[in-house]
Formats: structure tokens, C-alpha cells, sequence
């Protein structure tokens, strides 16, 4: 079992991630979620995760870290996750318990106070991370590794060259790509073929409760994709849990990753040097290609599950 902590902007895609995490308690000790401007403000991803959690009717603790990047104003993506940063289902009830901590000091607090080592599971821009490494250097032998939903080698998503999380705070993912700690990177050369088609997402529709939320965030999901060129739904920040689940459904190489974090068009894009004579230390798995039918058969067991377990 790994200790791990969520550091989020829900997001569809991270959502999904922390309902497989939850679902999977003999492999996931969860200490915590933190979330970060990104997809939304920092108000609005925050409460996209209170709602997750308290639909899920889990009892983990939640903090916010840090509205926006260390550099420039946050860009947000309602084009692609709605207004509310989780358009679609409609979560009722009352709020889920925000501890007052800023997200960055509790994810030092859980990390010094684990049994054992932290997995690090980053799946919105990297503020917070950057800022625990920065703030806390202290903490980093504790730290057995950070699994990240961001990046592409071939291609970007926000620009044509850069991935929403790391170009929404290239200066904090440099600080993490060159920390020195083992990084398990998902970038879209992997995540968009972790895609969900429309048929499996009508499978889910009225199987349970857990899996009709998801069918919801889904639908949504998958519509908004459509302006972007996409047919099916590219999971991207599932593919980080998957990576820590079943590490042998996907491939990937070592690389020494760069950002670039000036102004001109290649702002936010993540770089390495793949050449056999590349220098050492390469401290990053880079995920180039997985099984997308083993992948989408993890989400589908793990909602099961949750079907189960959350029935009103
Ligand atoms: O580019 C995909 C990433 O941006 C995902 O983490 C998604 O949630 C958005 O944050
Ligand atoms: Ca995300």
C-alpha cells in the first residue's frame, strides 16, 4: 500500500483519478488532497473537490494551496471544463470540512508525519509542488516519488507546443522537473491514447450511483471534446493512479525534462534529450504508450466497487 497525496484542480479527468484512488484502499493509503488554481479558480476546484468527496461520503482531509503561479495571472479552462470547472452532474448537500491550513504547509505536515514514504500525485499545475520543495527542501527524502499528469514530448494541448498544467505555471514545473526526485511523468504522448470511447461511457449510465456521476462528468467531458478534434475522451490525470496501480500496462523511457519559462511561443513546453549518448542523471519516466483496454478496465472495476459501497 502507498501513502500518497492529491494535489488537484478538479477537472472531469481528476475526479476520475480521485474516485479510482478511493476505490482502491489496499493500494492507496490517501493522507490527503490539496487543490490549485487551474482548470478553475482556486474557490471553484476547491469546491468541485468537496463535492467529490462528500458524494463519495469519504472521510479524507481537503486543503486549498495556491489560487495561481508563482510568475503570471492564472489561466483557467472553462472551454474545456465548464464555468464550474466540473460541469455536468449537480452535486447537492451541504460542504465537505476545508481545513484551514493553506494547502502547501499540509501537504509538508502530512508528509513529516507519515509512516514511511509519500507518493506525490500531481494532477493540475505544479504551484504547490514547487512550493513544498522550494519552502520545505526538508521533506524531499520522504518524498518516494512524484506521479504528474503533465507535459508532452510530441505536442501540447493549450498551445501548440505546451500542456494546460505545465503552461499554466511553467516556472513551478521546472522547479519540480529539476528537483532531483524521481518523476513519473504522463504527458499527452500517453494520456491521449488513455481515452474512454462513447460506448464504454454509456455503459456506465444507471449501473450504480458512483458510476452514473461518472457517466455524467463523462457525457459532459466527452461533448467538450468535441470542439478540440476529440471523438473519444482522453482520461489524462486517471493515468497517473493507473501508472501506480498497474505500472506494466504502460511503457515509457528516462529523460533529464526542461520547461521553458520564457515568453515566446514554446512557453510551457517540456523538453529532454532522448539521444542514446544522453547524459546522466535522467530522473524522469517519461510514459510514451499504454494498454488502453486494460487501462479503461481499472476505471470501470473501480467504480464498480464504489457502486457498491456508496448507495445513497
Ligand atoms: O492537459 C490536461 C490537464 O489539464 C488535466 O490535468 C486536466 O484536468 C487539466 O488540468
Ligand atoms: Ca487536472
Amino acid at each position: 500500500m502507498k501513502n500518497i497525496l492529491i494535489d488537484c484542480d478538479p477537472g472531469h479527468d481528476d475526479a476520475l483519478a480521485i474516485m479510482v484512488a478511493f476505490a482502491n484502499p489496499e493500494k492507496f493509503n490517501i493522507l490527503g488532497i490539496t487543490t490549485v488554481g487551474g482548470n478553475q479558480t482556486l474557490a471553484k476546484v476547491t469546491k468541485n473537490a468537496q463535492n467529490i468527496l462528500r458524494f463519495l461520503k469519504a472521510d479524507l482531509p481537503l486543503a486549498a494551496g495556491q489560487a495561481g503561479p508563482l510568475v503570471k495571472p492564472l489561466k483557467t479552462a472553462p472551454e474545456a471544463h465548464g464555468e464550474s470547472g466540473m460541469d455536468g452532474p449537480y452535486f447537492d448537500g451541504e460542504d465537505y470540512p476545508l481545513c484551514e491550513q493553506n494547502g502547501v504547509g499540509f501537504l509538508y505536515q502530512k508528509i513529516i508525519e507519515a509512516e514511511g514514504k509519500v507518493t506525490l500525485v500531481a494532477i493540475g499545475p505544479l504551484t504547490n509542488i514547487a512550493l513544498l520543495i522550494k519552502n520545505y527542501p526538508q521533506v524531499m527524502p520522504a518524498i518516494e516519488k512524484i506521479a504528474l499528469m503533465g507535459g508532452g514530448i510530441s505536442h501540447g494541448n493549450q498551445t501548440p507546443l505546451a500542456e494546460f498544467n505545465i503552461f499554466v505555471d511553467p516556472d513551478a514545473a521546472e522547479i519540480v522537473f529539476q528537483s532531483g526526485l524521481p518523476i513519473v511523468m504522463a504527458g499527452l504522448d500517453v494520456t491521449e491514447q488513455a481515452e474512454i470511447t462513447l460506448t464504454e461511457i454509456n455503459r456506465l449510465k444507471n449501473r450504480g450511483k458512483v458510476s452514473n456521476l461518472a457517466f455524467e462528468l463523462l457525457s459532459f467531458y466527452n461533448q467538450s471534446g468535441r470542439q478540440f478534434g476529440f471523438i473519444h475522451s482522453p482520461i489524462h490525470d486517471l493515468c497517473t493512479i493507473a501508472y501506480l496501480m498497474a505500472p506494466d500496462i504502460f511503457k515509457g523511457e528516462y529523460a533529464d525534462i526542461h520547461v521553458i519559462t520564457d515568453n515566446s511561443p514554446a512557453r510551457g513546453l517540456t523538453y529532454g534529450d532522448f539521444r542514446r549518448m544522453a547524459p546522466e542523471p535522467k530522473h524522469t519516466l517519461v510514459l510514451k504508450e499504454v494498454d488502453r483496454a486494460a487501462f479503461v478496465k481499472l476505471l470501470m472495476d473501480a467504480l464498480a466497487k464504489l457502486d457498491k459501497q456508496v448507495t445513497r
